[in-house]
């Protein structure tokens, strides 16, 4: 048994094991009346604890409210206890999910003279907040069927990653409040599909839902479920900031008929995702695929996920799609500090680019090669506030997604045991009865209401910096304290490339990147 692995009484049920403490105390209590008659009325005390336990447990196995007090009675009250990591993102979260306006009495506890500390530059002439939330338009010269993208999203989270209702609330809360929500990279599902929320259908190496019985990529499948009115958008998975560079294995254990089904692949046999792709080798080969899922996907907005590595791998991408003259309507940049179901620490924690330097050489590329107004850029790696979601539109970005902050939203408290199939409030769990107690109707509304409560935070931090479209924010307008008697903007801290100067002069700190930079090799 690994050291820290959670404590279950062997062959119990989950069902039985959540009624145990509650059973135990209501024998306690029977006993303790016993005593009462029998030999002391100062057994009454006892009793009425016990009793009283008794009845909050049954409360809780009643209500629908909380999934995590219906998958453990009593226990499930210990929740709010504070855990070492414990930031005030969640609690916000948790606030604007509720329907809380997640405000604060008596100003910031934070550092403002720490090193680091990061802050946007308010107007002296703020602007009025508009009355709708602002979206970006996603679609280069070669799509035809352009998508309008909040500036909040939700990141990809594959079913089978995540439970049926945890999808299904995410696509219920994704159509209440007009965003999209991606699917992952394990296919797609009945779950999105019932939701009626905008789907961005995404596909990694293993290519599920348009997979070939050897693993391969199935064009008719492709197309055929691009077709379907829900999906607004397809992108290709290239890399993930916490896992950059492998693949996965599904254990057949876990392949269930519905998750078979999903992901195109034979009930309880295991299903391989490649580290690598079978559809390009090259970058020349990467961008021509993308303009062939373009097509098949009927025009719709096609575009890639990576964690950014090589600058130099990045820039010969943008090289082949010079000279293919074809470009992906979007790229979405995944920070190393991104999440993950499942994961080795080791690359979690050592591989891979974090968002603000993998966002602005991604941005950087794109201009300085001529590219950036044919291709939107999408951020993740913890995304969950107002001020997140302008910091990153700072950057560079035109959007961001959230995957964590919307586990939250669903009622995820951390527990940190995704990959166990033991998940308490039954959101990154295939096990039925912990799935069950997420209750589909309460956590869609509360997904659309952090999205809502995040994005309204973001437009007003904007009209108070008197920009009236995202689209006006600039690394001049965030600011960082170096040191205790320093604060530079973003526009001084990092190299911002002039539109074109790849082609014309690469600039010193660029050349020997840019003269690398192979279409046809990685
Ligand atoms: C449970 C879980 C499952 C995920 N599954 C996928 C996936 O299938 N495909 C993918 O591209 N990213 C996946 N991710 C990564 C997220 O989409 C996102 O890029 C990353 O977590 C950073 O966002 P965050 O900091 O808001 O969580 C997953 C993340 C989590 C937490």
């Amino acid at each position: 048994m690994p050291a820290f692995a959670p404590f279950r009484p062997m062959g119990l049920t989950h069902g039985v094991h959540r009624m145990l403490l509650p059973l135990f105390i209501a024998l306690g209590a029977t006993g303790a009346v016993v005593l009462a008659w029998a030999v002391s009325p100062w057994w009454w005390w006892a009793a009425a604890v016990l009793l009283a336990l008794t009845a909050l447990a049954v409360r809780d196995l009643a209500q629908r409210r909380h999934a995590v007090l219906r998958n453990r009675p009593l226990l499930g009250h210990l929740r709010f206890l504070p855990r070492p990591d414990d930031g005030d993102v969640r609690g916000i979260v948790y606030e604007r999910a509720g329907g809380v306006e997640a405000e604060e009495p008596f100003g910031t506890g934070l550092d403002l003279y720490g090193n680091g500390y990061e802050y946007l530059e308010p107007s002296m002439c703020p602007v009025e907040m508009p009355d709708e939330p602002p979206v970006v338009r996603v679609g280069g010269p070669d799509c035809t069927q352009p998508y309008d993208m909040a500036l909040l999203n939700v990141s990809a989270m594959s079913f089978g990653a995540l439970s049926s209702h945890a999808i299904l609330a995410l696509s219920r809360g994704a159509a209440l409040g007009g965003f999209a929500h991606d699917t992952g990279e394990g296919g797609l599902s009945d779950h999105h599909l019932r939701g009626g929320g905008d789907l961005i259908w995404e596909i990694g190496s293993g290519y599920f839902g348009c997979r070939t019985p050897e693993g391969g990529f199935e064009a008719r499948e492709f197309a055929d479920k691009a077709a379907l009115p829900e999906v607004k958008c397809v992108s290709l998975k290239l890399s993930q900031g916490a896992q950059p560079g492998i693949g996965g294995v599904l254990p057949g254990a876990k392949v269930s008929a519905e998750i078979a089904r999903a992901r195109g692949a034979p009930k309880g046999e295991a299903v391989v995702s490649p580290p690598y792709h079978r559809v390009f080798s090259t970058p020349r080969e990467l961008v021509c695929f993308l303009a062939r899922m373009r097509e098949l996907a009927g025009g719709k907005p096609t575009g890639f996920k990576l964690c950014v590595g090589s600058r130099r791998q990045f820039l010969a991408v943008c090289k082949a799609m010079l000279a293919e003259g074809v470009s992906p309507d979007f790229i979405v940049v995944d920070g190393a500090e991104g999440g993950t179901g499942a994961a080795p620490p080791e690359f979690a924690a050592s591989l891979g680019t974090p968002l603000t330097e993998g966002l602005i050489t991604v941005h950087n590329a794109l201009v300085g090669t001529g590219l950036r107004d044919r291709v939107r850029i999408g951020a993740s790696g913890r995304v969950a506030t107002g001020s997140d979601i302008v910091k990153r539109l700072a950057q560079g970005a035109d959007y961001t997604n959230a995957a964590r902050a919307m586990m939250f939203a669903l009622g995820c408290l951390q527990a940190r045991r995704c990959h166990t199939n033991t998940c308490p409030v039954g959101v990154a769990t295939q096990d039925p009865r912990r799935v069950r107690a997420l209750d589909v109707a309460d956590k869609s509304a509360r997904v659309h209401r952090y999205q809502r409560a995040t994005v309204r935070s973001a437009s007003r931090i904007m009209a108070a910096m008197g920009v009236r479209d995202p689209a006006e924010l600039g690394p001049h307008q965030l600011l960082r304290r170096t040191d205790p008697a320093t604060v530079r903007s973003y526009a001084q801290l990092y190299e911002w490339l002039e539109p074109g100067v790849l082609l014309a002069e690469p600039p010193a700190s660029w050349e020997a990147d840019w003269k690398a930079a192979d279409p046809d090799a990685f």
